[in-house]
């Protein structure tokens, strides 16, 4: 691995400003300063001034929101925007999670807007790709995976692209206990890391391109030795302090 580790934890719908403000406390104590990883948290949106709070003299961990709207104010009820999310602290951004796009039906272009949003306003995009199994045993995989990231990364420019985080996510194995194997992981790491290859040239390797899906403290270094595997993003394993730590130091 060329890059340094990029290890993330979506905390999901987890955690309000009380709890949030505990568990961070306690993994800010758990977790020593990171020189050599760039460890990044994801609360929910209500949660971020309340962990902000607490982690103000870590700047190692760095905060982000899960979702944000394209527009930066409006009449959309229940949405949060970049400057919003900003505001609250946040210096990272989620894009495209799988829960996002098959739960609550976003599409691959509301994706692109997302990101042109996150760049407007200086946050950091994760956009997180990934197939159904039907997709994946229907051999579609990869034109799927493609199909996400290029609606996004043809609106961007080189500049854009070379601050692009990206998080292959298959949708079979988040939150199901069935992670992909490394080899899966490398394999898909390896188109992902190609398409961007056809725009940056060799600087594609400074692209992170992190894993997600049933990581846990027995898969993560396995995981992250893995060819093209730069970091992992962390759901359900990233709410309990002692595993959070395990993958974190991985
Ligand atoms: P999981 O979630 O680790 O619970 O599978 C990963 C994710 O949804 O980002």
């Amino acid at each position: 691995m060329l890059r340094t580790p990029v290890i993330a934890a979506n905390w999901k719908m987890h955690l309000g400003p009380q709890r949030a403000r505990t568990f961070a406390a306690e993994l800010a104590a758990a977790l020593p300063p990171q020189g050599n990883r760039t460890v990044l948290l994801f609360p929910s949106a209500v949660s971020l001034a309340a962990v902000g709070g607490v982690l103000y003299d870590r700047p190692d961990l760095m905060l982000g929101a899960q979702n944000i709207h394209f527009e930066d104010e409006g009449a959309y009820t229940g949405e949060l925007s970049a400057p919003m999310a900003k505001e609250a602290g946040a210096r990272a951004v989620l894009v495209g999670h799988s829960e996002r796009r098959h739960v609550f039906g976003e599409t691959d272009g509301a994706q692109a807007k997302k990101v042109a949003a996150a760049f407007r306003h200086g946050l950091k995009p994760v956009l997180c790709v990934g197939e159904t199994i039907a997709e994946r045993e229907a051999g579609r995989a990869d034109d799927v995976v493609l199909r996400q990231l290029t609606t996004v990364t043809e609106g961007l420019d080189d500049a854009q692209l070379h601050e692009l985080t990206i998080a292959y996510e298959p949708v079979w194995a988040i939150g199901t206990g069935r992670t992909a194997t490394p080899r899966d992981a490398s394999a898909m790491h390896a188109v992902i890391r190609e398409a961007i290859h056809r725009r940056l040239g060799d600087a594609a390797v400074q692209v992170p391109i992190l894993y997600g899906g049933s990581v846990k403290p027995d898969n993560a270094a396995d995981l992250l030795r893995a060819e093209n595997v730069d970091g992992l993003l962390v759901g359900g394993a990233s709410l309990d302090v002692t595993n959070w730590v395990r993958i974190a130091t991985a």
